[in-house]
C-alpha cells in the first residue's frame, strides 16, 4: 500500500497556493499593477492618461504591439479593424437557435466559441500573420456580436455595423438604432462608452485572463480561448460584479437602509458582501473606479438625470464604507464595478448586458496576453499540481460485499 504522505516526501516539494495569492503564473510586459499604491499601467502608460486622452483602438494597438501608434499606424490599424466588423451571415442563424430569454452571456459563450467554425484560417496558431488576423477579427467582431446578443434578447432586428463611425459610436449605433427611426449617436455618451472600454481593456492575470492563458497553453485556437475567458468572466466575483452591484444598489433602495447592509456585510455568519467593494490586488482605491465615478457624473449630467436614487445610495455607501473601521482594516475600497453599473444603466443597457460589455472590452487584453504567451519560446502547457487528500490505496470490493 502506498503511503501518500511519504510519496509526496519523495517526489519533491511544490507550493500549495489556493487562489494563486502569491504565485506568478507567467512573465508579462503588458500590464503593471501596484495594488497598494493604486497604480495601473499599460505598457508603462498610466490608465488615467490613457482614459483621458486616448481612444480605445489606440489602447488596443498599445496592448497588442507594445507602443502607442504613430498617426499612420493608427489609421492603418483603424482601417484593418473596421474591415472586420461584419460577422458571417450564417451567424445570425446561430443566434436564432437560442431561447430569447437566454442570458446574453450564455449566448456570448456559444457564439464567440463558434467563431472558430467560421474563420478556419485564423485557427492556425503557428502562423504569426494569422495570430494577428485572429486578434483583429476578435476586436472588430465583439461589438457586432455583443450588439446582436442585445438585439436578440429584446426582440429587435439586428443592426449592421456602420463603419464610418468610431468603435464606441458604432457599438451604440448597433445597440440602439432601430430600422424605422433616425438614430444619432450622442458624442458625450460615445466618449463615456469609449472610456469604459479603455478602463476594462486589460488587468494582468485576473481569473478570466489566466483562464485564456491556460486554455491557450494547450494550443487551443484563439476563439475557443476567448470563449473560455468569457465563461470565467461571467461569475459574480469577477465580471458579473457590476450587475450584482447595481442589483444591490436597487435592493438597498434608499440611503436610510445603508446601515442595515453595512451590518450584513460585516456579519461573519452572513455570506452577503458589498458588491463593487474589495479587490484581490488593490488594497487602495482602484484607479479605474475614480475615472468611472467621474464618467458616471458626466453621463448623468448629459442626460439631465439629477436625482438618481441609486447614485445617491452609491455615494453615501462609499462615504460610509471609506470611514468604517471594518472596511479600512480589510482595505476594502470601491472597485471599477461599483460605478460602472450606474453609468451603463444610464446609457440604456439592461443589467444583463453589463458583463457582455466587460467581455467586449477585455477581449483585447485576453488576446494580447494569449499572443504574448504563444510567442514566448519557454511556453509550456499549463498543468498545476494538487495536494491529494483522499483515501490511501485500497482493494476493490465486489458490490455484493460492500
Ligand atoms: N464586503 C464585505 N466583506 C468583504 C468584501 C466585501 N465586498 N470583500 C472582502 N471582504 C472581507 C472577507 O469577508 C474577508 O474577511 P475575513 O478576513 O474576515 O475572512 C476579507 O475581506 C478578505 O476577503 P477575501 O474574499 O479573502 O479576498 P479576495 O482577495 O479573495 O477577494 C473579491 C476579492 C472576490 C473581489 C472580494 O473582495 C469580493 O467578493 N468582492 C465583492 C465582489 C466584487 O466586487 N467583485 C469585483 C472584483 S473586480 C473585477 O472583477 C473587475
Amino acid at each position: 500500500v502506498i503511503d501518500i504522505a511519504s510519496l509526496y516526501a519523495t517526489t519533491g516539494a511544490f507550493t500549495y497556493d489556493p487562489g494563486f495569492t502569491s504565485t506568478a503564473s507567467c512573465e508579462s510586459e503588458i500590464t503593471y499593477i501596484d495594488g497598494d499604491a493604486g497604480v495601473l499601467l499599460h505598457r508603462g502608460y498610466p490608465i488615467d492618461q490613457l482614459a483621458e486622452h486616448g481612444d480605445f483602438l489606440e489602447v488596443c494597438y498599445l496592448l497588442l504591439y507594445g507602443d502607442l501608434p504613430t498617426k499612420a499606424q493608427k489609421e492603418d490599424f483603424d482601417y484593418r479593424v473596421t474591415r472586420h466588423t461584419m460577422v458571417h451571415e450564417q451567424m445570425a442563424w446561430f443566434f436564432r437557435g437560442f431561447r430569447r430569454d437566454a442570458h446574453p452571456m450564455a449566448v456570448m459563450c456559444g457564439v464567440v466559441g463558434a467563431l472558430s467554425a467560421f474563420y478556419h484560417d485564423s485557427t492556425d496558431i503557428s502562423d504569426p500573420h494569422q495570430r494577428m488576423v485572429a486578434s483583429i477579427r476578435l476586436i472588430a467582431k465583439m461589438p457586432t456580436i455583443a450588439a446582436m446578443a442585445y438585439k436578440y434578447h429584446i426582440g429587435q432586428p439586428f443592426v449592421y455595423p456602420k463603419n464610418e463611425l468610431g468603435y464606441a459610436s458604432n457599438f451604440l449605433h448597433m445597440c440602439f438604432a432601430v430600422p424605422c427611426e433616425e438614430y444619432k449617436v450622442n458624442p458625450v455618451l460615445a466618449r463615456a462608452m469609449e472610456r469604459i472600454f479603455i478602463l476594462h481593456a486589460d488587468h494582468e492575470q485576473n481569473a478570466s485572463t489566466s483562464t485564456v492563458r491556460l486554455a491557450g497553453s494547450s494550443g487551443a485556437n484563439p476563439f475557443a480561448c476567448i470563449a473560455a475567458g468569457i465563461a470565467c468572466l461571467w461569475g459574480p466575483a469577477h465580471g458579473g460584479a457590476n450587475e450584482a452591484a447595481l442589483n444591490m444598489l436597487a435592493e438597498i433602495g434608499s440611503v436610510d437602509r445603508i446601515p442595515e447592509y453595512i451590518a450584513k456585510a460585516k456579519d461573519k455568519d452572513d455570506p452577503f458582501r458589498l458588491m463593487g467593494f474589495g479587490h484581490r490586488v488593490y488594497k487602495n482605491y482602484d484607479p479605474r473606479a475614480k475615472i468611472m465615478q467621474k464618467t458616471t457624473h458626466e453621463v448623468l449630467g448629459e442626460l439631465g438625470i439629477k436625482d438618481d436614487p441609486m447614485l445617491d445610495v452609491a455615494m453615501e455607501l462609499e462615504k460610509i464604507a471609506l470611514t468604517d473601521s471594518y472596511f479600512i482594516e480589510k482595505k476594502l475600497y470601491p472597485n471599477i464595478d461599483f460605478y460602472s453599473g450606474i453609468t451603463l444603466k444610464a446609457l440604456g443597457f439592461p443589467t444583463t448586458m453589463f458583463t457582455v460589455l466587460f467581455a467586449l472590452a477585455r477581449t483585447v487584453g485576453w488576446i494580447a496576453q494569449w499572443k504574448e504567451m504563444i510567442e514566448d519560446p519557454r511556453q509550456k502547457i499549463g498543468r498545476p499540481r494538487q495536494l491529494y487528500t483522499g483515501a490511501t490505496e485500497r482493494d476493490y470490493i465486489a458490490i455484493a460485499k460492500r
